[in-house]
């Protein structure tokens, strides 16, 4: 019988001497005189298992397949270790080979690899010390999240995948069709979408937001958590046409409220990860950047800033002025670019900040309109290093308001008719934020490309895995 457990982690960790078996995939292995060393990892930890193989006691046809790569089953006693690097070794009586590795054609070899080259290899980057370590501190950063929002109580709502509506308004959306696109049904000039699967046009979600909104005006307090899209042709190292985004939703909940939400979340789940996953992070802060043990107990620890829009752009202005070059132009009634939230954020404040008030029409519909008829109650938490990180806002909540600024930003009205009826029946005062977390994992990790923090990237051009 084969079980599962036994994991690496808990034999590092556990006492010795004693019986024990471990099985995992071999990093690297090291010959000396009628002795072999292999570092043996399951995943379960940043640290291998060196496992010692007496040419004695493993017959040669198996110590020969003990190669790079190869997956086996080592038992035997756990010892105390005399060698420098850890505390406990296993002395392998016994070696089962489940899978061996040509050492002649597997690619994953002792050396470092370049990043890129891993994303070639996705289905084998996961066993590389880098991605091991991404990947743990990705499952850490998921559980912490949900821990967060269930500590309490919120209801976690499933959001669909296919949505008919643009939550964002901004039109950037996968379309969804079972249509034979060599044979599209025709009506009126047009193409008939009656026919297609759902009987109308559909398309991949940009967000959860909109459907969140109905779970808070019945369940108060909710957070989406899954995967959305985005068919924005950026091909930047920060963004992914396929992302996960957390989505919680407030009723009786105002902006000031929301921004003290989004930083005592941002500060819960870094200190839980730096508390779960400091090996791997430690191997972040050696060989990825410097900078991101200190950032991140910096962050965790002192309060984030809060400047207004206009504020925001009167500083970027005097910078301007006194000499500091920007590529994009700056000025009230401009959306600020990846390099204006930058400077605020690393050269400003050094810190992350929250940039609120931002002008209607470079914002979404669904924003609160502010009294002076021109800003909404927007939120922009941006971070050092990524720029934006959490986009929220206090919802427009009154019927009126909300059908003018539909109309005002040219979407569909019938769309958006459900939307609607919430203002009409039982509305109240709510907000919320998405935190893209793919973004935060880039924050936590020091990883420069997201494309290295999500286990199959798809990009413009690129889907492969
Ligand atoms: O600012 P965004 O577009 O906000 C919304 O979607 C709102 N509905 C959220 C809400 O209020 N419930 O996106 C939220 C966050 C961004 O701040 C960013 O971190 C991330 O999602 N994000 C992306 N991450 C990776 N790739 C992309 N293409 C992203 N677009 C947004
Ligand atoms: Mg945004």
């Amino acid at each position: 019988m084969i079980e599962p457990g036994g994991y690496i982690r808990d034999l590092l960790a556990g006492p010795a001497p004693r019986a024990a078996e471990a099985r995992g995939w071999v990093k690297t292995r090291r010959d000396g005189k009628g002795v072999h060393f292999v570092q043996l990892n399951d995943g379960s930890c940043f640290q291998d298992l060196q496992v010692v193989m007496e040419a004695g006691a493993i017959p040669a046809e198996t110590l020969r397949q003990v190669t790079t790569g190869a997956c086996i089953r080592a038992a035997g006693d756990l010892t105390p270790s005399p060698g420098a690097g850890q505390a406990v070794e296993l002395r392998a009586r016994e070696i089962e080979v489940y899978g061996g590795a040509d050492p002649a054609s597997y690619p994953l070899q002792k050396k470092g690899h370049t990043l890129e080259f891993l994303r070639e290899i996705a289905h084998l980057r996961t066993r590389s010390n880098t991605f091991g370590a991404v990947f743990r501190v990705r499952n850490a950063l998921a559980f912490a999240i949900h821990r967060f929002f269930q500590e309490r109580g919120f209801l976690y709502v499933h959001t669909p995948v296919i949505s008919a509506s643009d939550a964002e308004g901004a039109g950037a959306m996968f379309q969804v069709t079972t249509l034979d696109l060599m044979n599209l049904p025709r009506s009126n000039g047009g193409i008939d979408f009656t026919q297609d699967f759902f009987g109308r046009k559909t398309f991949l979600t940009v967000s959860g937001q909109l459907e969140a909104e109905i779970f808070a005006l019945a369940f108060s307090n909710v957070y989406t958590f899954g995967p959305t899209f985005r068919a924005e042709n950026s091909n930047t190292p920060r963004h992914l046409a396929e992302f996960w985004m957390i989505e919680p939703e407030v009723a009786f909940c105002d902006l000031d409220g929301n921004r003290r939400l989004a930083e005592e979340f941002l500060k819960y789940i870094i200190a839980f990860v730096l508390d779960r996953c400091a090996a791997d992070l430690e191997f972040f802060n050696k060989r990825i950047d410097s900078t991101v043990l200190a950032t991140l107990a910096h962050v965790a620890g002192s309060d984030f800033e809060h400047v207004s829009y206009t504020e925001a752009v009167r500083m970027l202005e005097r910078a301007r002025d006194g000499g500091r070059a920007f590529e994009f132009p700056v000025g009230w009634g401009m959306d600020l670019q990846s390099e204006h939230e930058r400077y605020l954020t690393e050269e400003v404040f050094r810190k992350p900040v929250i940039v609120t008030d931002y002008p209607a029409e470079i914002k979404a519909f669904y924003m609160r309109l502010n009294d002076d008829g021109r800003t909404v109650r927007a939120m922009d938490v941006l971070a050092p290093r990524i720029g934006e990180i959490i986009g929220g806002s206090q919802r427009e909540e009154r019927y009126d308001v909300l059908l003018d600024k539909i109309r005002r930003h040219g979407l569909p009205e019938q769309d958006y008719w459900w939307y609607l009826e919430l203002r009409k029946y039982g509305t109240a005062p709510h907000a919320g934020f998405g935190l893209g977390f793919e973004r935060m994992m880039m924050y936590l990790t020091g990883m420069k490309n997201i494309r290295d923090v999500i286990p199959f990237p798809r990009t413009p051009g690129s889907a492969a895995f």
